[in-house]
């Protein structure tokens, strides 16, 4: 008995210490893959429907993840694919979470190249700069504020957000939801679609 005990036990115990140091590193690079099902390996998403997450600061990338977690966010089924933000999201640890904010936070934000509209986009940037710079500064290209970046995502993307925004289907807060309403009253439903041109001129 006291033979076997020697013998098992440093040996268990190296074992189980090089599995877990193994696994922790292969798990972030087989997050980051299945992530660029839909993302891209670098973050900026190539799908018109898909926002791009590179570059994104942490702050904002947790508080996303955390929306889709609990069901306080609604997320967008894909037509061609089986799982949506929700089903992503359950799937994730604390740990793993941290490691892509922070994986994804220090790739490069690209700006999607598209069509808009310019009559309209530059209607939008005096909307922008009256009513939503303030929290989604430097044209909604920073990603500082914690805010996301708006510059440059999609359209379809940002169609969607604005959507589920305006029929209340995701939260903005108390100061968001004001300077949203104020635009809305003082601009109509028109200010949407010319903000949504103005952040996809960006490119
Ligand atoms: C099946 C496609 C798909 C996969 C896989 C996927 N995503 Fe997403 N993701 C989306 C779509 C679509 C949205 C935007 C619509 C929504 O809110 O559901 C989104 C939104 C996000 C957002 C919010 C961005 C913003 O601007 O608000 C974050 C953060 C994010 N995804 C991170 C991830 C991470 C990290 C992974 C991998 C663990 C991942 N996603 C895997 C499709 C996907
Ligand atoms: C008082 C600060 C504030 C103001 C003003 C504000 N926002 Fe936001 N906005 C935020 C914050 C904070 C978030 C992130 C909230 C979240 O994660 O749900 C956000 C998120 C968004 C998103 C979603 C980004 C994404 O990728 O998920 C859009 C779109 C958006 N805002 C548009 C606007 C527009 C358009 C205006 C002006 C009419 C505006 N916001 C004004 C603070 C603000």
């Amino acid at each position: 008995m006291k033979k076997a005990n020697n013998y098992w036990i440093p040996l268990a115990l190296s074992c189980s210490l090089g599995m877990v140091a193994g696994t922790a590193v292969a798990d972030v690079d087989k997050l980051i893959k299945s992530c660029a099902d839909c993302h891209e390996k670098d973050g900026n998403s190539k799908n018109g429907e898909t926002p791009s997450i590179a570059g994104m600061s942490s702050g904002f990338f947790l508080d996303s993840i955390k929306g889709y977690k609990s069901n306080t966010r609604p997320a967008l089924k894909l037509k061609d694919k089986k799982e949506d933000m929700k089903d992503v999201a359950k799937k994730l640890s604390d740990t793993d979470i941290k490691a892509l904010a922070d994986y994804f936070g220090k790739q490069k934000f690209k700006p999607l190249k598209q069509e808009f509209d310019p009559a309209l986009a530059k209607l939008g940037k005096q909307v922008h700069k009256q009513y939503c710079d303030k929290c989604h500064s430097e044209g909604g290209t920073s990603s500082e504020d914690d805010a996301g970046i708006l510059a440059g995502q999609p359209l379809g993307y940002l169609r969607y957000s604005m959507d589920n925004y305006a029929n209340g289907k995701r939260d903005m807060g108390e100061k968001m939801s004001a300077k949203f309403k104020a635009m809305q009253e003082k601009v109509g439903n028109d200010g949407i679609t010319q903000l949504l041109h103005y952040y996809a001129s960006q490119q």
